[in-house]
This record gives C-alpha cells, sequence and structure tokens, in this order.
C-alpha cells in the first residue's frame, strides 16, 4: 500500500484547500516553474515527515516537479488535515502515511516507512526521522545526502547531536534562516495560534490578561498580536536578554509562580519542558484556559495536572477539555497540550508559508547539488539563498527598495571619512 490516510474520498476538498494556498505561495511557485524544466532532484527519493497541510502539499508539490519520488508523513500525531492528505495521493501521486490524531504507535510506524522508502534527502519538523536514523535504522545513513530541519526544536536536537560528535547526516537548519524565523516563526506563529485559541473557545482577547511563555520569535510574534486584540500581556522567561526585550517592548515580565494567579490565558512557546507545572495549575483562576504553541506536548506537565484533578470532563467543545482541581476550580486544557494553530487552525497562512517552503526546496537543492562536499554537521542556508527568497517575496509583494549609489558603497566599504 502506497499510503495510509483517513479517507480518500475527501480529496477533492483538500485539492480545493491546496490550490486556494497555491495563489499565496507565489515565490514558491517561482521555485517550482525552475525545477520543472531544469529537474535539479531527478531520480532521487526524499522522505519529508512535516505536518500535513495545504502549505506543505505545495512544497511537496515543488519536489516532485523537480523530479524527486517523494513520501510525506506527520512530523505531529493532530496536526495532519486528512482532505489534503487525501489529494496529494489522488490527485499528485504522492505516498503519503498520516491520519490526524492518529496514535503514537501509528506516528512512529509511519516514520520507519518513511526510512524504508530509502530516501536520499530527508525532511523533518521536529527531528523526529532523524532521530530514529540515528538510532534503530542507523545502517541507512550512509546512503542519505543530507536533511533539512524546519523548526527551533529540531535544530537544538540536531545541535545537541552535533555536539556530541554523532551526527552522521549533513543538515541545514533551514528554521535559522532569516527568510524563515524572522517571518514564519513571528508573525505566522503569532496569527496562527491566535486563530487556534480563537476557534477552540470563542474567547475575547480584549481585556483578559495573557500569559505568554517564551520570548523567542514565537513568542515576541504571538505576544505583540494578543497586544493588538486588547490583551493585557504578561511575559515570563528564563533567558535575561529575552526578558529585557521583552520589558522595553512594553510587556510585563515576571515569573510563573507571580503570572499564574492572575492569567485568564496562558500560553508556551518556550521548546522547554514543563514551563506550567502543578504548582501553577493551583494558583490559577477558576477557568483559566491554557494551551501550548510550541513543537512538542511536553511544554505543560499535562500528567502533572491529570495528577491533581479530580475529574476531568473531555470535550466540552472541540480541542477543550475541563480539568476540576481538588480546591474546586476548574481549568481548561486545549488540544491536550499539542501545538494549538496546528491542531485547532490551519497552521501558519500560506504567505508567509511561502517563504520557509521557498527556503526548504532551495536547500533541498543545495544539498543535492553539494552532496559528498558537505559535512556532517549543521549549516546555515547559504546566504544568496535567503537573498533570492527576500527580493522574490518584497516583488510578489510590489515593493521596491532603494539601491546603493556607487558614492554610498564606497563610504560603507571604506574608514577614512568620520567626524
Ligand atoms: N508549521 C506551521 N504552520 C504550518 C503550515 N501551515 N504548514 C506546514 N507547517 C507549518
Amino acid at each position: 500500500m502506497n499510503y495510509d490516510i483517513k479517507d480518500i474520498k475527501l480529496a477533492a476538498a483538500g485539492k480545493k484547500r491546496i490550490d486556494w494556498a497555491d495563489k499565496d505561495m507565489s515565490v514558491l511557485n517561482q521555485v517550482k516553474k525552475r525545477f520543472s524544466q531544469a529537474k535539479p532532484l531527478k531520480g532521487l527519493k526524499i522522505s519529508a515527515c512535516l505536518h500535513v497541510t495545504a502549505e506543505t502539499a505545495n512544497l511537496v508539490r515543488t519536489l516532485k516537479a523537480g523530479g524527486a519520488d517523494v513520501l510525506l508523513c506527520a512530523s505531529n500525531p493532530l496536526s495532519t488535515q486528512d482532505d489534503v492528505a487525501a489529494s496529494l495521493v489522488k490527485d499528485d501521486g504522492i505516498k503519503v502515511f498520516a491520519k490526524k490524531g492518529e496514535d503514537k504507535n501509528t506516528y512512529f510506524k509511519h516514520l520507519e516507512i518513511a526510512i524504508k522508502h530509502r530516501p536520499d534527502v530527508t525532511m523533518d519538523d521536529g527531528a523526529d526521522l532523524l532521530s530514529l536514523l540515528h538510532t534503530k535504522y542507523k545502517n541507512q545513513v550512509k546512503d542519505i545526502k543530507g536533511s533539512m530541519e524546519e523548526t527551533t526544536t529540531g535544530v537544538i536536537r540536531l545541535k545537541a547531536l552535533e555536539k556530541e560528535n554523532r551526527l552522521l547526516i549533513p543538515i541545514v537548519a533551514v528554521n535559522d534562516a532569516q527568510t524563515k524565523n524572522m517571518f514564519d516563526n513571528r508573525y505566522g506563529t503569532g496569527q496562527s495560534t491566535l486563530d487556534g485559541i480563537i476557534r477552540a473557545t470563542d474567547i475575547l482577547l480584549a481585556g483578559k490578561t495573557v500569559v505568554v511563555a517564551g520570548y523567542g520569535w514565537c513568542g515576541r510574534g504571538f505576544a505583540s498580536r494578543a497586544r493588538g486584540m486588547g490583551a493585557n500581556v504578561i511575559v515570563t522567561e528564563v533567558d535575561q536578554i529575552k526578558a529585557l526585550e521583552a520589558a522595553m517592548d512594553g510587556f510585563r515580565v515576571t515569573t510563573m509562580a507571580q503570572a499564574a494567579s492572575v492569567g485568564d490565558l496562558f500560553c508556551t512557546l518556550t521548546g522547554d519542558l514543563h514551563v506550567i507545572r502543578p504548582e501553577h495549575f493551583k494558583k490559577m483562576k477558576d477557568g483559566a484556559i491554557v494551551c501550548n504553541s510550541g513543537h512538542f506536548d511536553v511544554e505543560i506537565d499535562v500528567i502533572g495536572l491529570k495528577k491533581i484533578a479530580k475529574s476531568v470532563v473531555k470535550n466540552v467543545r472541540n480541542f477543550v477539555d475541563e480539568y476540576h482541581l481538588a480546591n474546586g476550580k476548574k481549568i481548561y486544557l486545549l488540544a491536550d497540550g499539542r501545538l494549538i494553530n496546528l491542531a485547532a487552525a490551519e497552521g501558519h497562512p500560506a504567505s508567509v508559508m511561502d517563504m520557509s517552503f521557498s527556503t526548504q526546496a532551495l536547500a533541498t537543492e543545495y544539498v543535492v547539488k553539494n552532496a559528498g562536499k558537505l559535512e556532517n554537521k549543521v549549516y546555515d542556508v547559504p546566504v544568496e539563498i535567503e537573498q533570492w527568497i527576500a527580493q522574490a517575496k518584497l516583488k510578489s509583494m510590489g515593493i521596491s527598495i532603494d539601491q546603493l549609489t556607487p558614492e554610498q558603497k564606497k563610504y560603507l566599504s571604506s574608514w577614512q571619512i568620520g567626524t
């Protein structure tokens, strides 16, 4: 069987959604056009472990246009858009192994199928595929020319592997490209996290106290969008510089222990473990809402919450569980602590994924072109790729920018002219 998806009959709805996203992905479309002529990925097998969304579908179509035989599996059990998965199978002949709500066993079974595809190149969002390739399937790493990593959490894991001298494949850290994190992580997460929270709860943000854990690009984006909706935003951080930045951006900065008793809505975007724990839940107001928009479902100590709860009412709304604590208060946990923007909404909008996935596609071409020359290290995306994407995006937005005059160029490369 070349696929494992929820229902092939959803294909027509998925196709509409993919085409709708496609019209906002003009940079990726330029890459696709060039790929379909030059075929830089001809004869290559690619296994991509990504969120199966309409935007990802357009990346996969681009890789296929470049000549690759692509297999796609989910990078999170809750993020798959089943109609998109069906359309990719039916309309594009892509091997898709992903079902929204799949259990952990199925999730890992799908990852194993992706490895058995015997890829020349892999793509990860969170490094689960790479992690499996560095443990159970070590014998296969020699066949792999390189791999791309889409998210902060994945890059952190792969850099840890590199630090221990155990990295066996060259990696391109797509996440670390400015054309990715400054836009996708900040504006994409900012908007899609709000979207997920609103779709799940239908709450009014104006006047609410929103506690944002983490002030990296994702936290910055979400904090600014929540403020834009009229919320009073509190930021918690462990990094001194980021905490200062949040304070000077005008947010209240304090500890989670302090914030716990005043927040109406809590959202974790840290990439770290157990940022909200039982000691915090116990202090929260009756009716507090808690969710996560970080990659893994570890940021909220859900097991700890279950332990201190007397009872749980599942699904009081879609993606909302009501926890009854011994102190008589109720806490609402969204999407089991999994990333709210992809579980309850549709992830980041296409026009921002346009940049992320153009970076992915061009990094793939780079890895293939440089196969054998790259070391087993975590590489940045080459600056020329970033510059090309930025100029193409500006052009698609109808924005022109100034050019340096010869006099300015000379000034910027000299030291003589001062006071
Ligand atoms: N990560 C966040 N939003 C996404 C989207 N729309 N598609 C794929 N990956 C994503």
